[in-house]
């Protein structure tokens, strides 16, 4: 009697602790960002830092378009030789547009929020938006994927 009881209690908590519904994922764009030179600011207290001036690129996706116009990376790789990218650019959108991003991450895991004045996006200043990717040749490209709350 008294273990059916506990078992039952047991089961409640079992099921009170059943994995909440996930997040629903949309894709947003991917993007390619150009890259100059980085600038070594050598190995200090929290790792080495990099300062990599973001001057150019392309992001397409099917509710925004266009081109990068500028930024600065100043990501810190950890003695580990995890990076850890943090950024501010700007996308200009075909409409004439602009976008300012906030990136920080550790690679290849990307968070990323939005700034913007523009009335036709200005949906994306409540956005929440999950990015993965890695370096290219002339610098790192995305897949950007905005995270929303699971429907009630
Ligand atoms: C990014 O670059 C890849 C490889 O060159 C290309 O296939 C892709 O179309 C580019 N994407 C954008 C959004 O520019
Ligand atoms: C993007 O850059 C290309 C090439 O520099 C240019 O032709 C195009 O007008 C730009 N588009 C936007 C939306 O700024
Ligand atoms: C909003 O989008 C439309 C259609 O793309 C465009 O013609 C218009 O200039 C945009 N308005 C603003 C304020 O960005």
């Amino acid at each position: 009697m008294l273990s059916s009881i506990l078992a039952a209690a047991i089961a409640v908590g079992v099921a009170a602790a059943a994995t909440p519904k996930p997040p629903t994922l949309s894709f947003l764009y991917s993007i390619n960002i150009s890259m100059s030179a980085p600038q070594d600011i050598g190995t200090t207290p929290t790792g080495s830092r990099g300062i990599l001036p973001i001057i150019g690129g392309t992001f397409a996706g099917p509710k925004l378009s266009g081109n990068v116009t500028a930024g600065l990376d100043w990501g810190l790789t950890d003695s580990k030789g995890t990076f850890s990218p943090e950024a501010v650019y700007v996308l200009e959108t075909t409409d004439g547009a602009r976008i300012m991003v906030t990136e920080r991450g550790r690679a290849p895991n990307v968070n990323i929020q939005f700034d913007t004045g523009s009335a036709n996006y200005s949906w994306l200043n409540t956005a929440v938006a999950y990015a993965s990717g890695g370096p290219t040749a002339g610098g790192v490209s995305l897949d950007v994927w905005q995270l929303t709350p699971p429907a009630a």
